[in-house]
């Protein structure tokens, strides 16, 4: 088996991830925050330095770090909890449905109003500078937030954060990123970059379990919550605490998942951001290189070199491709990836493209493997 659908969720996960979740559940499994004894003590230190860890990757302080069930939950929470009645917002043409239906739901019931912003993933002019400027040609006196995703989940095409995340800062805009594809495999700092909410899965290149995610705030950011519930402390007030985590920490945290997240994250530092890009940016030069030999693929934004690339074949269907893939060993994803917009953009046609996504443990040899497979099935 060979696995490539590391957009998905990453696998294998390290050993020392699925150690710790054992230990966890072996030795301090309490519940932090809930219990007045030594398991619990011991489960609320672990969940204490996950956040420390998250906050020192991400150049924010442990308290505005929040856990959340996943990216999804993440991005509900900045969402519906900072817009109000009224604003106008603005996402990119490559969303995520994560992003785009709760805006969209939002929009449906008259709350918000919203417009997407072009982010050119097929121009070969594609620049820094184009895409704020067509930013800031859709800026409104009521524009309250722009949401964006840091890397494509279905091309490896980024968008600037740092400068969309100034333009933000000049103009008043809270900015919320959705980090779903770039935590673990590009730099984020919440403070330098001018984020206001980060999202992210631990599951993905964090090579967390899945069950975990997080939001991390920027500093002077107060939303409303979005679920309500026990918090560990405060417990005879009505309202949730306005302090955060807790604020947004309503029910028990998935303590194991938090404690092999922990792992994930010491195992990506220990390999290094740098190591982790240029190894994802090989490989998809590798694949690039082979599948353009092929007779009728088109490769979906052919500009970009991440971990991510998706291809349509002129003669069989996406979903078809994969199972036949899936038969001879290769894992790879199919369809729209949940991206309704991200495919809309790259005009892929009906039935979706083949996404293809090695991650840190992909060898070159894999890449060649899926190569000749593919070579086979068209040929
Ligand atoms: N959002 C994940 C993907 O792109 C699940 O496959």
């Amino acid at each position: 088996m060979i696995y490539l659908d590391n957009a998905a969720t990453s696998f294998p996960k390290p050993r020392g991830v699925i150690e710790e979740q054992m230990r966890c559940m072996r030795q301090y499994c309490g519940n932090p925050g809930r219990g007045a004894h030594r398991l619990s003590l011991a489960a609320a230190e672990k969940i204490y330095a996950c956040r420390e860890l998250i906050a020192d990757t991400f150049g924010a302080s442990a308290e505005r770090v929040c856990f959340t069930q996943n990216t999804t939950t993440a991005l509900n929470i900045a969402i519906k909890g900072l817009l109000c009645e009224g604003d106008h917002v603005l996402i990119s043409d490559m969303e995520h449905n994560a992003v785009y239906r709760p805006v969209a739901r939002l929009a449906s019931e008259g709350r918000i109003t919203y417009d997407v912003f072009p982010t050119f993933p097929l121009s070969p002019d594609r620049s820094t500078a184009r895409i704020c400027t067509a930013i800031a040609h859709l800026i409104r006196p009521n524009t309250k937030m722009l949401i964006c995703a840091h890397a494509s989940n279905i091309c490896s095409a980024t968008l600037p954060i740092k400068e969309i995340g100034a333009l933000c800062h000049k103009k008043g805009i809270l900015f919320v990123v959705d980090a779903a594809q770039s935590a673990g495999h590009l730099p984020i700092d919440v403070t330098k970059m001018r984020i206001d909410a980060l999202c992210v899965p631990g599951h993905k290149g964090l090579l967390g379990p899945q069950g975990c995610g997080f939001v991390v705030w920027g500093e002077d950011v107060s939303a409303d919550t979005l679920i309500e519930g026990g918090s560990g402390f405060h417990s005879l007030d009505a309202q949730m605490p306005e302090e955060a985590p807790e604020r947004f920490e309503a029910g028990t945290l998935p303590t194991p998942a938090i404690a092999g997240l922990c792992e994930g994250i010491r195992e990506v530092r220990e390999i290094g951001l740098e190591a982790v890009e240029r190894h994802e940016r090989e490989l998809n030069e590798r694949l690039f290189a082979m599948l353009s030999t092929l007779p009728d693929l088109c490769i979906c934004a052919p500009l970009h070199r991440g971990s991510i690339l998706s291809f349509v074949c002129d003669r069989i269907p996406s979903d078809r491709l994969a199972a036949e893939l899936d038969r001879r060993g290769f894992c790879v994803r199919a369809g729209f990836h949940c991206s309704a917009l991200g495919h809309r953009t790259l005009q892929t046609p009906d039935g979706g493209a083949l996404r293809v996504s090695p991650g840190i443990y992909t060898k070159s040899t894999d890449i060649d493997a899926f190569f000749h497979a593919m070579r086979e099935i068209l040929t």
